[in-house]
């Protein structure tokens, strides 16, 4: 079965699918995204996401190019399309189509859309709870990681570093050593109290849906959560850490630039938060 995207109102063979040359996605990274996971065909914490999105766009004056019933609309029918059981959603908005010119178009554009899906195998358990390792590398971003812009590059960067090192994420630390973020994840530590900390939710991170809810899952399970700026010295020294994103949910980071976290193994506090997390993906698949 082939698969199909939607471009701006058509649904194309994924091969086919492509926008213009002059999109200011495509010449100025001018656009934003969203991604989302998918279980049992059911987008996982859709409002959140378009909330997220709307947020962006409004960030960057970028008007949403539909309404967000047609949008949600559009995104039903790509997943169907493509028969995503579980798997992943993409939303995609940029500027629109416009002769070039650095400054936003006079006559208003039309804002592009552009969603595409495919689908997400389970990952091996087992292997995800044996804990991935993190390098670190400056974080070379702009001021506003807030908003999901598609401008990627220094997260591009910072990911093959990761890549070339043999580790799973590169963990991003700014100027006075702080660590910020992952490259595509959120980053966390958890103290020797067993409290978790992580960034919080200002300008020099995305604030990741998944954060929002291990909040609330946390807090179900008595955990207590702080944000709080933490540097790196204090990361190495943690007794656990973790990363999280939508496509990853929690996972334990059990090295950072190859020394070992607390035990060198995922700890009881990561996986308990995992299994909050995966019981909640259980209830998303079974939400009507
Ligand atoms: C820079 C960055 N931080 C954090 C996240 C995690 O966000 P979420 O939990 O919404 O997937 C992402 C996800 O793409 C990201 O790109």
């Amino acid at each position: 079965m082939p698969r199909i995207a939607y471009v701006n109102g058509r649904y194309l063979p994924h091969r086919d699918a492509a926008v213009h040359v002059e999109d200011r996605g495509y010449q100025f990274a001018d656009g934003v995204y969203e991604v989302i996971f998918v279980v049992d065909g059911r987008l996982v914490d859709a409002p959140a996401h378009l909330a997220r999105l709307h947020r962006s766009c409004a960030s960057l004056r970028i008007a949403m190019p539909t309404s967000d019933r047609a949008l949600e609309a559009i995104v039903a029918s790509v997943i169907a399309r493509n028969r995503i059981g579980r798997g992943i959603v993409y939303i995609q908005i940029t500027r629109g189509v416009a002769r070039r010119d650095h400054a936003f178009p006079r006559i208003a554009s039309r804002p592009a859309l552009v969603v595409t899906a495919r689908t997400h195998p389970a990952p091996d358990e087992t292997a995800v709870r044996s804990g991935v390792a993190v390098v670190t590398v400056a974080d070379q971003r702009w001021r506003r990681p807030d908003i999901k812009s598609i401008s990627l590059l220094p997260n591009v960067l910072a990911k093959e570093a990761a890549r070339e090192a043999g580790a799973h994420e590169a963990w991003l630390v700014d100027d006075a050593g702080v660590v910020t973020e992952g490259s595509s994840t959120n980053a966390w530590i958890v103290d020797r109290d067993g409290r978790v900390v992580t960034h919080p939710a200002d300008t020099a991170i995305l604030d990741g849906i998944v954060r929002r809810t291990l909040f609330r899952l946390a807090n179900e399970a008595s955990i207590v959560v702080i944000e709080r700026p933490f540097r790196l010295a204090e990361a190495m020294g943690a007794t656990e850490a973790f990363l999280t994103s939508s496509t990853s949910f929690v996972v334990p980071v059990v090295a950072i630039d190859g020394s070992a976290i607390g035990t060198g193994r995922a700890g009881p506090v990561t996986l308990r938060l995992r299994d909050a997390y995966l019981a909640h993906l259980g209830r998303a698949a079974a939400a009507r």
